[in-house]
């Protein structure tokens, strides 16, 4: 019996690959489709948007992508991160469980984030490009693609989500710092956010309106490309770094997990700790429960429909099969930004209808209660969108308490919650509400979905 509290691996650890999960799946996710035509999307209908090496990673089905030299030399700074056993939280909850989390804000804007954003800042400047424009709910992404376009030369426009930029502040003047130009979405600069602003001047923005303008930037210019944070395959794909070291963190602890819990937006850290379990899993090895937990103010794999919609509002996107709450939906301003988008990872979604995943979606202040008693016990600050999955960690270790059995759970603490003080302050203060979508607009989303025939 070991009271190991760490488990570190040296930078000779980093994954030299990453791991693509379409390769052991039992049937393939269906295609992506052009929404003229409705047939499947080719390399060429993305070209304006992605440079090429990502576009072939995007629609790849080989079972590992090398990770180039430059990319894991960035990777050194952070990875591996450490995968920590929350012996004190267990000691508080007085629980047979045992609890391990893999801690993602070590990186230097403080999440998963620059896991995807260095490789994509890199393959970019790789072909040429000297500018991208992006998205950003949290500003977490915003800032690691800003990082990375630091490193790799080029100049990064980001689209920050209104309610955000007004909450995050110093999220923004850290985009800034990294040499990013920051702009409130929706904006009066691209004919996409014009339309959302005459509908509403004082509109709160959503994923789905900064990706359309971000989008219609990048379209309409040769010099510029665009980047997207979660959802697609190739972000996926990135981020299993983060489950292939924790299977070898786990190796030195002599354990396996029997939970796997993560939070998911659009399902990007939730995949990357969750897909080399799953595909060992797929392969013949343990069978692991795996739980997706997303807030309840936007339910995309709880309550949305499983059926092809648009990643962005403005229609700008190819058709996508996932669980969505239509592209239109607006969820309410709550704190966890990066949580706030109306459809789920392709990937995501279709794991979920195969059964190999469950999901469940918590109210707020439950989830900063969870995330309180968290950094009381252990001393880390999560973010908003951690807690989500924080919460979900102590659940599972309250049952193993309940039933008298010691399982091993997993979580992933995808990011810190240092530039998100005003959430913890108006929560303290009592003025952090659970806050409920609009039923009707929901109903409104979904019957405006794209009809497309089953394949
Ligand atoms: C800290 C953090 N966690 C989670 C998310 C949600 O994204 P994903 O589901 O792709 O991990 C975000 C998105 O901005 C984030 O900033």
């Amino acid at each position: 019996m070991t009271d190991t509290v760490k488990y570190v691996l040296d930078e000779t650890r980093i994954p030299k690959r990453w791991y693509n999960i379409v390769a052991d799946l039992p049937s393939p996710p269906p295609p992506v489709l052009h929404p003229g035509t409705l047939q499947p999307v080719g390399p060429g209908d993305l070209a304006p948007l992605f440079p090429m090496a990502l576009i072939m990673q995007e629609v790849s089905a080989e079972r590992e992508v090398e990770i180039p030299e430059p990319v894991r030399e960035v990777y050194r700074q952070w990875r591996p991160a450490p995968l920590f056993r929350a012996r004190r939280l267990e000691k508080i909850l007085q629980t047979p469980a045992k609890i391990y989390y893999k801690y993602e804000g070590v990186s230097p804007p403080g999440s998963h984030k620059p896991n995807t954003a260095v490789p994509q800042a890199f393959y970019n400047a790789q072909s040429g490009i000297k500018k991208i424009a992006t998205e950003t709910g949290a500003g977490q992404w915003g800032s690691s693609l800003a990082f990375a376009g630091a490193l790799f030369g080029i100049d990064i426009k980001v689209f920050m989500v209104r309610v955000s930029y007004d909450q995050k502040p110093y999220r923004r003047a850290l985009m800034e710092t990294y040499g990013a130009k920051c702009v409130a979405s929706p904006s009066s600069e691209t004919q996409s956010g014009l339309a959302m602003l005459a509908k509403n001047a004082r509109h709160s923005g959503s994923l789905g309106i900064a990706i359309s303008e971000a989008v219609e930037v990048a379209a309409s210019r040769d010099d510029t490309k665009y980047a997207l944070g979660s959802v697609l395959n190739h972000v996926l794909l990135h981020q299993t770094v983060i489950g292939q070291e924790a299977m070898a963190q786990f190796e030195l602890a002599a354990d396996y997990p029997d939970i796997v819990i993560g939070c998911t937006g659009g399902g990007s850290n939730f995949a990357g700790i969750v897909f080399p379990f799953l595909g060992a899993q797929l392969r013949g090895g343990k069978k692991v429960r795996v739980i997706a937990v997303e807030p309840a103010a936007c339910p995309s794999l709880t309550r949305g429909r499983y059926a092809y919609d648009f990643g962005d509002t403005a229609h700008l996107t190819p058709l996508a099969k996932m669980h969505t709450l239509g592209s239109t939906f607006t969820p309410p301003g709550f704190h966890a930004g990066g949580l706030r988008y109306h459809g789920m990872a392709p990937l995501v979604s279709h794991l979920k209808e195969l059964g190999l995943i469950e999901a469940r979606a918590y109210e707020q202040t439950k989830c900063f209660e969870a995330g309180v008693r968290f950094a009381r016990a252990e001393g880390i600050l999560p973010a908003p969108e951690a807690n989500h999955a924080v919460l979900g960690a102590i659940e599972e270790a309250l049952r193993c308490k309940q039933e008298g059995v010691s399982r091993a759970i997993l979580f992933n603490l995808c990011g810190h919650g240092h530039f998100d003080m005003q959430a913890y302050i108006d929560y303290f203060a009592g003025q952090l509400t659970d806050q409920q979508y609009d039923e009707a607009e929901l109903a409104m989303a979904l019957a405006g979905l794209p009809s497309v025939k089953a394949a």
